[in-house]
C-alpha cells in the first residue's frame, strides 16, 4: 500500500481519492493538525505525527508500505514569516525524521509536494525548473530544503513544485477548507455568499497589465493525477526527478474576482488594500517538463475550478459537516 502523509488535508485529501479510483489501497497518515478525518473516505487512517521515529517505525512494522506520498505540511506563506522555526522544524526536520524511517524499512519511492515558492521572485516567466532557486520566505526554504536533502540521499523521488492549487472535487465529497483561509478564490467566494463584506486586492499598482499580481491556478484534481503519473514514473524505475505543476497561464487578482462574480452572478464588493509583504509580479510555471516526461496535461480552465470551489462553497455554507 501507498502511504499518503496529510491526506486529511487538501491536496492530499483529492490525491488519496484518485490513488483509490486509480486502483491503489492507501494509508491516510494525519495528526488532523490542519486537515480534517471526515476528508479521510477512502484507505485506512492512523491519527500519527510523522515528526516521532517510534510512531513512524511501528506504522511501518504493521503495514506492508511500498511508496509514500507525502503532503503533510504547513502551508501558510505568511505565518511562515512571523514563525520560521515552526516551518523548518515541521516541513523540513519532520521530513528527514521520515526519510530515516523510509531507509530503515528500504522504502525508497518517494513523492514530495513542493512549491513554486522556492523560485522566490522569479527572474523572468513562464518559470522553468531550472531556474535560479532563492525563496523568499521560510515556507519556501523549508521545501528547498527538503529537495536538498532528497538529492544527497538514495531514494527514487519525484518532488513537484505547486503553483496555485485551487478548485475542488466535483462530487463534493471533499474540497478546501483553510482555517484561517488565506487564499484568492475561497476568499472571493465568502465576499460572494455573504460571509464577509468584500474581497480585498492586496495591491494594484504591480508590473502587470492591470496592476494586479498574476498568478498559476491549477485544479487539485490535475494535481492528484499528476501524483500518480509521478508514482507509476517511479514504479517503472525512471530516475529522480523534478517537476513544475501548473497550468501555464495567468491570471491577474482582478480576472479571477471577474471570473468569480460571472460564475457565481453576484456582483459583491471590491476594495484595494496595499500589499501583502512577499508577493512576487508574476508566478506561471513552465511545465513542459512534466508534458513530456509523464504525458501530463491540465484538463481544467479558471472557470471550471471556480464553478467547482462555487459548489463546494454553498456545500460548507450550509454544511457544519467539517
Ligand atoms: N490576494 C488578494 N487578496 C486576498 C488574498 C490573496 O489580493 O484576500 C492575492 C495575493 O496577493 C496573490 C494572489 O491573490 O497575489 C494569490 O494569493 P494566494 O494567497 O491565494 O496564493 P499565493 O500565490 O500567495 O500562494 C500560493 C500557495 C503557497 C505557495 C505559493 C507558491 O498558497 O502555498 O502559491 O507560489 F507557496
Amino acid at each position: 500500500m501507498i502511504l499518503v502523509t496529510g491526506g486529511a488535508g487538501y491536496i492530499g485529501s483529492h490525491t488519496n481519492k484518485a490513488l483509490h479510483s486509480a486502483g491503489y489501497d492507501t494509508l491516510v497518515l494525519d495528526n488532523l493538525s490542519k486537515g480534517y478525518e471526515n476528508f479521510v473516505k477512502w484507505g485506512e487512517f492512523v491519527n500519527c505525527d510523522f515528526g516521532s521515529y517510534d510512531d513512524l517505525k511501528n506504522l511501518f512494522n504493521s503495514y506492508d508500505i511500498e511508496g509514500v506520498i507525502h503532503f503533510a505540511a504547513f502551508s501558510s506563506v505568511g505565518e511562515s514569516v512571523k514563525q520560521p522555526a515552526k516551518y523548518l522544524k515541521n516541513n523540513f526536520k519532520n521530513t528527514l525524521n521520515l526519510l530515516k524511517v523510509m531507509k530503515k524499512f528500504e522504502v525508497n519511492k518517494f513523492i514530495f509536494s513542493s512549491t513554486a515558492a522556492v523560485y522566490g521572485n522569479p527572474e523572468f516567466t513562464p518559470i522553468p525548473e531550472n531556474h535560479p532557486l532563492k525563496p523568499i520566505n521560510p515556507y519556501g526554504q523549508s521545501k528547498l530544503n527538503v529537495e536538498r536533502a532528497l538529492e544527497k540521499s538514495d531514494l527514487n523521488y519525484v518532488s513537484l513544485r505547486y503553483f496555485n492549487a485551487a478548485g475542488c472535487d466535483f462530487d463534493l465529497e471533499i474540497g478546501e477548507a483553510h482555517v484561517p483561509e488565506t487564499h484568492l478564490i475561497p476568499l472571493i467566494l465568502d465576499a460572494a455568499i455573504g460571509k464577509r463584506d468584500s474581497i480585498s486586492i492586496f495591491g494594484d499598482d504591480y508590473n502587470t497589465q492591470d496592476g494586479t499580481c498574476i498568478r498559476d491556478y491549477v485544479h487539485v484534481n490535475d494535481l492528484a493525477d499528476a501524483h500518480i503519473k509521478a508514482y507509476e514514473y517511479l514504479q517503472d524505475d525512471n530516475s529522480s526527478n523534478i517537476f513544475n505543476l501548473g497550468n501555464g497561464n495567468g491570471f491577474s487578482v482582478k480576472e479571477v474576482i471577474n471570473t468569480c462574480k460571472k460564475i457565481t452572478g453576484i456582483d459583491f464588493n471590491v476594495e484595494i488594500s496595499p500589499r501583502r509583504d512577499g508577493d512576487p509580479d508574476i508566478l506561471i510555471a513552465d511545465f513542459n517538463k512534466i508534458k513530456s516526461s509523464l504525458n501530463w496535461n491540465p484538463k481544467y480552465d479558471l472557470d471550471t475550478i471556480v464553478e467547482s470551489a462555487w459548489n463546494w462553497h454553498k456545500k460548507i455554507n450550509n454544511d457544519v459537516c467539517i
